[in-house]
């Protein structure tokens, strides 16, 4: 699959296949792809937890409050990106541009993890409707959960939706000078 193709078959999973786990082989990948993920310094400023078997039905309960994310019980595995610390040159870039790159290198990470995870068939929802504080303490993390995804294999009926994106003209504007 190349990444274009990726794009288009790349969606949300809210189906998974509660009865099939996931291959430690494509985990890896997964993990792989998620390191060399570029990011702000080469920082890298987050964990990755891996939760399977009674963690990840714990840490899927904390993404449930107020009713909601009720299909992540039947993920198998759910990956918990928890913030690091900036190194010092990234700590610099951000105060004195007033950027966050940390947020951004988070999603960074979060399209890799995504992107790979369809790659080998797998698929995914990135979840940020979580209970901190649970999910810290089923992880034992000192710092800020920032996103759960859910990773597994999608029911066989969970079929492909149309995307819904704002157009391009929305979405681009350009600018191009006027020759003098
Ligand atoms: C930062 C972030 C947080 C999200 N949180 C949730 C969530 O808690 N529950 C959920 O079902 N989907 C969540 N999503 C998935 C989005 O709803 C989804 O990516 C978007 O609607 C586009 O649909 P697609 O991923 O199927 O292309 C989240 C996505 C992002 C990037």
């Amino acid at each position: 699959m190349n990444f274009t193709e990726i794009t288009k078959l790349r969606q949300s999973c809210r189906s998974f296949n509660a009865a099939r786990s996931v291959e430690r082989e494509k985990l890896d990948m997964i993990l792989e792809a998620a390191r060399l993920s570029p990011s702000a310094c080469n920082g890298q400023p987050y964990h990755i937890t891996v939760c399977e078997g009674e963690a990840a039905l714990k840490v899927a309960k904390a993404c449930q409050g107020m009713g909601m994310n009720r299909f992540a019980s039947d993920a198998p595995v759910m990956l918990v990106i928890s913030e690091e610390a900036y190194v010092k040159t990234a700590a610099f870039g951000s105060k004195v541009k007033g950027n966050d790159y940390r947020s951004i290198d988070i999603g960074i990470l979060s399209a890799y993890i995504t992107a790979e995870a369809c790659e080998v068939g797998l698929s995914t929802c990135i979840l940020g409707w979580f209970d901190d504080k649970t999910v810290r303490e089923i992880c034992s993390l000192s710092a800020p959960v920032r996103l759960v995804i859910t990773l597994g294999y999608a029911k066989e009926d969970d079929k492909l939706r149309e995307k819904k994106r704002k157009d391009m003209k929305e979405l681009v504007s350009y600018i191009k000078n006027q020759e003098q």
